[in-house]
């Protein structure tokens, strides 16, 4: 992978008041919203400028292709990804039957027209992402669909909910099940028919992905099992899920054309292709998905809302999806391509390719009308089979158009899910550090709090259309965010968020807190029962401390967004502040919330500094959470869905891919590295890392025990036990793939015994080992279970694995293949902390 610019924060910091560019440039944003970006912290960390800079970086890959010859037509990549023709229809087999043959009777009395209607995005007087309009002759009432995977974005009264990457590091799939749940209630009381998510790609691959936070893991089976809970609970409560973006969605830079620059290529091998990127897609057509949004980058050259290959082939073939796919919002680049290609919904309006021309397409006979219908069948069927035809809310009911005008109140909240919204905050939170047993506290006289990202922001407020608060950059720069989400013009230069703590990472899978508390709110509440002295100091860089606190806790964040990706895994600022506080106080607490990975090799093995947190993004619930697991009244279980590397070289892919070379005009991405990301990449390239994946601590110990692995008896009488051992699945392609796919031919057991003092729950994982060594990698996650054991109590753990689970594509019989040999089951409490190993030949 080309090494991007990634732009070192180096020394240059300048201090407080000495630059104030962004003033200047947040006004030229001409929004006047700018979050207080003239404050002197903001100018300490922007480096050298304005969004200028970032303009001219970009468009730089182009100019330097020199002599060699630029590709200028994309005919030099023709087949690169295989054509896939006709677009299957919806078959309306098994689960989908009722609600097929429903919408079957209702397109039947459709004009081309309002087939047509179906297929793209009106305007409407909602603040609804996206809207297709009714038809009221049919009693169809139209669709609003709307943001995104965290929580319901730019309204009033909803939670912002624990985002993806908080949701991974909590493994817990129960907790994500209720959490979809109560978001998808929220998303159902405002009239919005399509909830825009899950995230599953970006997976991770590119470390500085501005969007690596919606998704849950960089592994596949992790997001996997939590997109299933996921789209299960929210369509359990009669809401659509948008599972997105399909696929190889792994930078934001280059991610749409640019200028005269088209959007980068992801360019994926067969088996990296279903092994890593569409596994988790896989998991979520199977638990049902109605809508799977195409992405804007291009696959192989193709793009992604065209490409055959993966929307005809992969999706609509091969895992047998029943429902449609929306383009992301500006995605489709071709009308009759698109079409045939497999898409079905253009958002967030028909613009120059679809609407008019789309029926002038049928009607000279380009397109089939069948095709038309299936598109009609496949918008339809969702409607049905989430059952909104019967007593769904109006769409974008709750979704006022302008909240600083008078509007109904729609309050989608629901009381009973308030221990959910703090539950998932709570276990997210991944201690990696305590030393001197610095957690949980006890009893502190005194503490201090340092850093910019302890408190609110200064603003948690609407504005008639787009601001920082729209978009979850109230902490951050407006400038910086408009820049690259609008115009697509700004890599990102501004690492952290310097204007306050962060609920969720920014964008259209921002959330929109009607109520939050900071982590300071929280501690001042707790210091003020208690009687305890505080001091703090939000704002500068290099704070007095008083050497009596009991405990100096310093917060920083790692802010990331749509449309930018990151600078830096890490920043000088922060960095700086909290060694500048160690040195003075000799119980320094760290709290990080990161919206990705955050490396912490500069401070964290400063002897002073005795605990440290990845926070994440926690939702509006942050401060209570983490006041609950600072006093030990709830105990730390969450494990980092990501490895935290020693250094930034020892990732695989870093920064994202630019224009170089003969590729000035059509950016490349190569996923050379196959399947050897994340911990995989380390374990194959024997890397320490700093943290591993699935590691974190808890204020007790768990040790394991009695592993035992049997294969599953086939039993005689049922009609698909004869094969449950072949090579290759035999069964029918239902939602999700090849039904036997899913058979359990392995299951293991152990104990986990709680060996400390206090109780507490432990993700306890499991890990395969394919019996070909040296092709695949040395394990892959393939299990876990968060049970919550009592003090000096023990639990036996169970995990199932399934043919898919075990074998590995073939890409030459285009099936997944069960290998033979000796297979590697090993369980523990983290990728490098395995005590038991068992062996299972197949
Ligand atoms: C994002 C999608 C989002 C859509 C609608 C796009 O910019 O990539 O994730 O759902 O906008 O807001």
């Amino acid at each position: 992978m080309a090494k991007a610019s990634i732009k070192d924060q180096g020394d240059s910091y300048v201090h407080a008041g000495q630059n104030n560019n962004l003033i200047s440039s947040d006004l030229a944003a001409g929004t006047g919203t700018g979050t207080g970006a003239g404050k002197p912290i903001a100018a300490a960390l922007h480096k050298g400028g304005n969004g200028g800079d970032a303009a001219a970086d970009k468009n730089g890959g182009g100019g330097s292709s020199g002599s060699g010859g630029t590709i200028s037509s994309d005919t030099h990549f023709y087949g690169q990804s295989p054509p896939v023709y006709p677009s299957p229809n919806m078959t309306g087999t098994g689960l989908w039957a009722d609600a097929s043959s429903k919408a079957r009777d209702m397109v039947g009395k459709m004009t081309l027209a309002e087939k047509i209607s179906l297929t793209s995005g009106v305007n409407s007087n909602t603040s609804c992402s996206g809207f297709t309009p009714s038809i009221p002759r049919l009693n169809f009432t139209g669709l609003c669909l709307s943001d995104a995977g965290n929580g319901l974005r730019a309204t009033d009264f909803v939670s912002s909910w624990p985002s993806g990457i908080h949701v991974g590091a909590s493994w817990n799939k129960a907790l994500a099940f209720q959490r979809g749940a109560g978001m998808g209630g929220e998303f159902r009381t405002k009239g919005v028919n399509v909830l825009l998510g899950p995230v599953v790609g970006p997976a991770g691959r590119v470390v500085l992905s501005g969007r690596n936070w919606e998704g849950f893991s960089i592994d596949p089976y992790l997001a996997g099992s939590l997109v299933s809970e996921t789209v299960s609970a929210i369509q359990g409560v009669g809401v659509i899920t948008s599972t997105k973006h399909y696929i190889g969605n792994e930078q934001e830079s280059y991610r749409s054309p640019f200028g005269d620059t088209e959007a980068v290529s992801a360019n994926i091998d067969d088996r990296t292709m279903h092994e890593l990127y569409l596994w988790p897609f896989q998991d979520a057509v199977h638990a049902g998905s109605g809508n799977i949004m195409c992405s804007y980058n291009r696959v192989n050259n193709s793009y992604g809302c065209a490409n055959s290959k993966t929307l005809n082939g992969l999706l609509k073939t091969e895992l047998g999806f029943q429902g449609f796919v929306v383009s992301d919002w500006g995605a489709q680049h071709a009308g009759v391509a698109t079409t045939l290609g497999g898409m079905d919904m253009a958002m967030p309006g028909a613009g120059v390719y679809w609407g008019e021309h789309l029926k002038s397409s049928v009607q000279n006979g380009t397109v089939p009308e069948t095709r038309i219908d299936d598109m009609a069948m496949r918008i339809i069927a969702p409607w049905y089979q989430m059952g909104q035809d019967q007593g769904f809310p109006t769409p974008g009911i709750g979704m006022a158009s302008d909240l600083t005008k008078p509007h109904k109140i729609v309050d989608a909240r629901n009381s009973s899910f308030r221990s959910t919204l703090f539950d998932g905050a709570v276990e997210g939170h991944v201690l990696v550090k305590n030393i001197r047993n610095a957690l949980p506290l006890n009893s502190p006289k005194l503490m201090s709090i340092y850093g910019y990202s302890a408190k609110n922001p200064d603003q948690n407020t609407p504005t008639s259309g787009s601001s920082s608060w729209t978009f979850g950059a109230e902490s951050y720069s407006w400038s910086e965010f408009f820049a690259g989400f609008f115009t697509g013009s700004a890599a990102g230069d501004i690492p952290i968020a310097f204007n306050g703590t962060i609920y969720s990472g920014g964008g259209s899978g921002a959330t929109s807190q009607s109520l939050a508390v900071s982590p300071f709110d929280a501690i001042v509440q707790q210091a003020y029962d208690d009687g305890t002295a505080l001091f703090w100091d939000f704002t500068t860089d290099s704070p007095g401390v008083n050497p009596m606190s009991d405990a100096c806790f310093v917060f920083g964040n790692a802010f990331a967004t749509e449309g930018i990706d990151r600078p830096s895994t890490h920043d000088t600022y922060t960095d700086g502040l909290v060694k500048h506080v160690a040195d003075r106080c000799n119980n320094t607490i760290v709290v990080l919330h990161n919206a990705g990975i955050r490396l912490v090799d500069q401070f964290v093995d400063h002897p002073n500094v005795t605990a440290l947190i990845f926070a994440h993004l926690p939702g509006e619930a942050s401060g209570k959470a983490l006041v609950s697991l600072l006093y030990g009244k709830s105990n730390p279980s969450g494990k980092l869905p990501y490895t935290v590397a020693r250094n930034e070289s020892d990732y695989v892919g870093l920064g994202p891919d630019l224009p170089e070379g003969e590729f000035a005009k059509f950016p490349q991405s190569n996923f050379t590295e196959g399947v050897l990301v994340d911990y995989r990449h380390f374990d194959a390239k024997n890397i320490t890392p700093r943290y591993e994946f699935g590691f974190g601590l808890s204020y007790t110990t768990f040790n394991y025990s009695n592993l035992s692995v049997q294969k599953t008896v086939a039993n005689s009488s049922s009609s698909s036990s004869a094969a449950l051992f072949d090579q290759y699945p035999t069964g029918a392609v239902l939602e999700g793939g090849q039904a036997d796919l899913w058979d359990v031919l392995v299951e293991v057991a152990a104990d986990v015994g709680n060996t400390g003092a206090v109780d507490g729950a432990e993700v306890a994982q499991l890990y395969v080992g394919v019996p070909k060594k040296g092709e695949a990698p040395v394990r892959q996650l393939r299990g876990f279970e968060k049970p919550f054991i009592n003090a000096t109590q023990t639990a036996t753990v169970r995990f199932a694995l399934t043919r898919r689970d075990l074998s590995v594509w073939d890409t030459v019989a285009q099936r997944w293949s069960l290998l033979r040999g000796e297979y590697t089951i090993e369980v523990g409490g983290s990728s490098r902390d395995l005590p038991l190993v068992g062996k299972v030949t197949i």
